[in-house]
């Protein structure tokens, strides 16, 4: 099923409410949907983002509900992953007359996506201008937002800026508009959650980004997941949350959390001597947190903005246990290296947490403090001193 954008833009994408994990980590509670456009111009049509390929057969009968498949000229990917050009091999069988515009990145990306070599590229620089007879696709380099590849398209004629995942989110409700959204909080959490997750490690291109559009006179903005942004509708707020979260994070005090888990308790015992070996020796916002009883999203958001962490695990199977690799699994690697960390533990029998963890640290260039603290069972008195003594030694090294 297709909807009507403006008299020339039709959206043609899929709706997948039920979805609820996407790219194997993403939590997507509301759905998402997978957004493709086409603009018809008086000579050329153009189709803008593709789709993936588990819903090709309901996305080619949208595109024929639009057209027929050998009207269209140009398959515009401003983005380049499977959840977008995972259908363009298919395309391209059903219309070789296809050229295919993309970024120099892009173009190399669509070539192991597609498995194909024979692809007709058209390779968008900044400000290129392809003619659709009475409109333009114009072309704004957009890299890092949120891969190398990434650019925008902006149609002047029809006031209408296509950005793939930029400002986008994981929400799905059966309007394609922002000013039909119902449940208005829900969408508020899926933008702000898809905005951490995929655009939170770039704050200064999301930045060159928002300045590059600024002064377009923009009526719709058709992002790749979630609902048409609106002038009407919600886009002003959205560009305005934008800009409040790409600012940079300056906390007011050094921020140092101690994440954690505790079996029988005794991990979470160090971690409190560990914190107050801190405190004792610089003024720091310095909380404990055992993972086990808080949201991950909101844990792996305190580990991206600290300016330095303690992290500690029993050992359970020779390992640290999982919710500290789920932790870690969230780290922003382009901000992260450097960030000083500590590493800590009670163990039972052989502790290879504490040193897997400083080596898997370590290996992401972090700066593993030369000492971390491994006790066996139950802290004595001394261990608990040693803790604190960690915890001083590791702020005064801050
Ligand atoms: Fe929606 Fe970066 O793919």
């Amino acid at each position: 099923m297709h909807t009507k954008i403006t008299d020339s833009i039709y959206s043609v994408g899929i709706l997948n409410p039920n979805l609820r994990i996407f790219d194997i980590v993403m939590k997507t509670d509301y759905g998402t949907s997978y957004n493709s456009y086409i603009v018809k111009g008086s000579e050329k049509t153009a189709l803008i983002d593709c789709n993936h390929k588990t819903y090709f057969k309901q996305y080619i009968e949208n595109i024929k509900e639009i057209c027929p498949l050998e009207e269209i000229d140009y398959i515009v990917l401003n983005h380049n992953e499977p959840d977008h050009s995972g259908t363009l091999g298919e395309l391209l069988a059903l219309m070789p007359q296809v050229q295919v515009v993309a970024s120099k990145v892009g173009a190399l990306y669509i070539k192991n996506i597609a498995n194909r070599d024979d692809i007709q590229f058209i390779i968008a620089k900044d400000n290129d201008e392809i003619s659709l007879g009475d409109k333009m696709l114009k072309f704004i380099n957009a890299p890092f937002l949120h891969w190398p590849d990434s650019m925008f398209t902006w149609v002047p004629e029809e006031k209408t800026l296509f950005t793939c995942d930029f400002f986008g989110c994981h929400f799905c409700e059966p309007s394609a508009f922002d000013y039909n959204i119902v449940y208005g909080s829900y969408y508020e959490k899926a933008l702000k959650a898809y905005y951490d997750a995929i655009f939170g490690p770039f704050g200064s291109h999301v930045k060159k980004g928002l300045e590059k559009i600024k002064e377009l006179d923009m009526e719709f903005i058709c992002t790749s997941h979630g609902p048409v942004l609106t002038k009407r509708g919600r886009w002003q707020e959205v560009l305005a949350k934008y800009e409040e979260w790409s600012a940079p994070i300056k906390n007011d005090k050094p921020l140092i959390p101690i994440f954690y888990c505790t079996a029988y308790g005794n991990t979470g015992l160090l971690a409190e001597s560990i914190r107050d070996g801190i405190l004792e020796t610089i003024d720091a916002d310095c909380e404990i947190y055992d993972l086990v009883d808080y949201d991950m999203e909101a844990m792996q958001w305190k580990l991206n903005t600290c300016d330095a962490f303690v992290i500690g695990s029993p050992t359970i199977n020779k390992n640290a246990v999982p919710p500290i690799w789920n932790l870690l699994a969230g780290i922003d690697m382009i901000n992260s290296m450097k960030k000083s960390c500590a590493v800590f533990g009670s163990y039972g029998w052989s502790g290879e947490a504490v040193p897997n963890l400083c080596q898997f640290l370590t290996t992401l260039k972090l700066n593993v403090f030369e000492e971390s603290l491994k006790v066996t069972f139950v802290p004595s008195d001394q261990d608990l001193e040693k803790a604190k003594e960690l915890g001083r030694a590791f702020a005064q090294s801050l």
